[in-house]
């Protein structure tokens, strides 16, 4: 195996958070040349998590661009990736997810005959338009990866329903619960407590499905809910300027509720843990809240992580802003409530993901 080279490859911040565990874990097998790409399809956004893991790109494409499209940016990532992976020549190449950055590095690998491994693998809401377009970017990728590492026995399901074989897929946890445990022993909770013993409600919203009117929606029920003098209101904003713009216009004023930019990872877990309640429509905070333990009200129609919510971990409740109000409500107004959704192992992972994931690699590159 001596001489193996693997090419890890993130262009967005979760893609940061869920491979940091895996670098570290592939570099500590010893044997494999382990190198990082970053394409960076988000530029601010990626540097600061790369700079919290230590991590240095030995390749960095920096093809994000403002307002950029799908359309546009993956035709930059194919044009970019091409000579990169012919000059890089790597054993395997491993992506993470979903993203625009996923599907084209799996599309580009393929061009050049390299075989894929994909973590996270198995996600499916069963609706190629929510998430759109992560839906359909995992799916196509899971048809052009050799080996599948599954977070779940319900993603493995998935993918042995699709026709792949069995012997390809390996349920190993997502390493987001690694990043985390790890992340959550270095933070100060105390950052982010709310004064005068109010409770913190955490808001993060961005998706695509979400824009417009669901996101105007959820900026309501934020503002309801802010309107109680015994909650405060935390939101990070995205820099996509569809969220940016109406998130400051719709909540600007409000004197309990901040718009913050960015968290950083360890700022975004210091508040996760200060707060009571998690509003989001990320699909990771879903993965992460569980291990704090804080409960999650899922701002999405349909998940692909159905587990927390079967769990009794997360509520789904959409983008209806009665709803949004309501669930959070009762859970301000009923500690039961929180503590029902707060007790439990996290289904997505024990914070062992990376080290099986390098196992695994290690034994598909000596077989090969
Ligand atoms: C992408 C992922 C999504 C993930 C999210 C995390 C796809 C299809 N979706 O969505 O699954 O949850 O990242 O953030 O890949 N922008 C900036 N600065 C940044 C980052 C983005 O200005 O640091 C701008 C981009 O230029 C673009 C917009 O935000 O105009 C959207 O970015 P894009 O990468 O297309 O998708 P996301 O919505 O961020």
């Amino acid at each position: 195996m001596n001489g193996t080279r693997v090419l890890v490859v993130v262009g967005t911040r979760p893609e940061v958070v869920k491979m940091a565990p895996v670098v570290a874990a592939l570099r500590a097998v010893g044997g494999i040349d382990v190198r990082l790409l970053a394409t960076a399809q988000h530029r601010g956004l990626l540097d600061q998590q790369l700079a919290f893991f230590g991590l240095v790109p030995d390749r960095d494409l920096d093809v994000m661009v403002p307002e950029q499209t799908l359309t546009g940016l993956t035709a930059s990532l194919l044009l970019a990736l091409a000579p990169a992976l012919h000059d890089e020549r790597p054993d395997l190449v491993v992506v993470q997810g979903d993203t625009t950055t996923v599907l084209a590095t799996a599309l580009a690998s393929h061009h050049a005959r390299l075989p894929i491994a994909h973590v996270e693998a198995g996600l499916r809401s069963g609706d190629r338009n929510a998430p759109f377009p992560e839906e359909s970017n995992r799916t196509l990728v899971s048809h052009l990866a050799a080996v599948h590492f599954a977070p779940t026995a319900g993603a493995r399901d998935n993918l042995l329903r699709e026709g792949l074989a069995a012997a390809s897929i390996h349920i190993v946890g997502n390493p987001v619960v690694d990043a985390l445990l790890w992340t959550r022993d270095r933070v100060d909770a105390g950052r982010f407590a709310p004064s005068g013993g109010r409770r913190l409600l955490l808001v993060t919203a961005h998706r695509r499905e979400n824009l417009g009117a669901p996101f105007a929606a959820i900026c309501a029920a934020v503002r309801a809910l802010a309107d109680r003098d015994d909650v405060e209101v935390l939101f990070p904003v995205h820099p996509n300027p569809r969220v940016y713009g109406p998130a400051h216009q719709l909540l600007g004023t409000h004197p309990r509720i901040r718009l913050v930019a960015p968290l950083d990872y360890p700022d975004m877990v210091a508040a996760m843990l200060a707060s009571t309640v998690i509003l989001t429509d990320s699909g990771g905070v879903q993965e992460e809240a569980p291990s704090l333990p804080r409960p999650v009200v899922v701002l999405r129609e349909r998940t692909e992580r159905p587990e927390g919510v079967a769990a009794g971990r997360a509520l789904l409740v959409g983008t209806d802003r009665d709803l949004i109000v309501a669930a959070v409500s009762r859970l301000l107004d009923q500690p039961a409530a929180v503590a029902a959704m707060t007790r439990g192992s996290n289904p997505y992972g024990d914070g062992r993901a990376g080290p099986r994931i390098a196992a695994i690699v290690r034994d598909f590159l000596s077989a090969r």
